[in-house]
């Protein structure tokens, strides 16, 4: 088992930092029991040094959690069957949404799907000195924050999630290329599902809000009142209180339960080098308050 002393909480409301662990596939299980059981306290744990790590291990130590499943439109890394690369740099096949491989809006990985993964895990490969750090939200501890009378508008809630999103639109100096990157990519199909507000987690059972950078808009509200109930919602989930902030540095691993949590990869590193290898976990429906 892990020791109290290997575990470092980073922040009040998420974040973890669990040391002396050598992540494999063959982790011990009661070990892999504690990880397990901390995700869902911390909602996302942090892991130095995991230099013996590559693709394969990657993948053999994800599918601890469940069966891994690739990204809807990005292939996967040659050799692998669901290792997503996110390159900041990179236009091309591998170079996925968001920016480039620029994750830089607040989002919950791939909820433009009906199952959508249930948990992500992701590498450091090559991390710039400075900048470049990735801020994780919790979704559950978001929703307690909120009134009585928020809590019952969320939970009467549905949102419209699509990957039918320009991501060139909200970048300072899009060109044609970046314009051209997103849309032969990252939407080359389209996907549109609806989710409810507010989602039952299927393990721990709280309340958590399920939002983020896919939603186009509330069902049955037009665009204007969508837009303003989304910025009321999320600011309880982006707030100062409710963060955990990650600096980087190769080898490192982040492990986030992306049913309970939102994440956001700051982008101020310019054009140096930021390159993160990412498997997801095959996640479930979502279930609302009303079952
Ligand atoms: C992601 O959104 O999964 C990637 C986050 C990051 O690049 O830090």
């Amino acid at each position: 088992t892990i020791p109290q002393s290997d575990i470092h909480p980073l922040s009040g409301h998420i974040g973890a930092r669990i040391d002396n662990i050598r992540l494999s596939g063959d982790l011990p299980a009661d070990v892999f029991a504690d990880i397990h059981r901390l995700l869902l306290q911390y909602k996302v744990l942090f892991f130095r040094d995991q230099d013996h790590l590559d693709d394969t291990q990657q993948e053999a130590f994800g599918k601890l959690f469940g069966d891994l499943v690739p990204h809807p439109t990005v292939g996967s890394v040659a050799g692998t069957s669901s290792v997503l690369e996110l390159d900041a740099n990179r236009t091309g096949e591998r170079a996925s949404g968001q920016g480039g491989g620029r994750a830089d809006q607040w989002h919950t990985d791939v909820t433009f799907v009906d199952a959508y993964p249930k948990i992500s895990i992701l590498r450091g490969v090559e991390i710039p000195d400075f900048g470049g750090d990735t801020v994780w939200a919790n979704t559950v501890t978001a929703y307690e924050h909120l009134s009585p009378e928020l809590r019952q508008l969320a939970d009467s809630l549905w949102a419209v999630h699509s990957n039918a999103y320009d991501y060139a639109a909200v970048r300072p100096h899009a060109n044609e290329d970046d314009h051209k990157q997103y849309n032969t990519y990252f939407t080359s199909t389209i996907y549109e599902t609806e989710h409810p507000v507010v989602r039952v987690h299927p393990e721990t059972g709280e309340r958590t809000l399920l939002l983020g950078n896919f939603v186009q808009r509330f069902v049955g509200q037009n665009r204007a009142d969508s837009a303003r109930l989304y910025e009321l919602f999320q600011s309880h989930i982006t707030a100062p209180e409710n963060i955990v902030r990650w600096v980087w540095k190769a080898n490192d691993v982040a492990i986030w339960d992306n049913r309970a949590t939102q994440h956001y990869a700051v982008n101020d590193y310019g054009d140096k080098a930021r390159l993160v290898r990412r498997v997801t976990i095959d996640g479930e429906v979502p279930v609302g308050v009303d079952g």
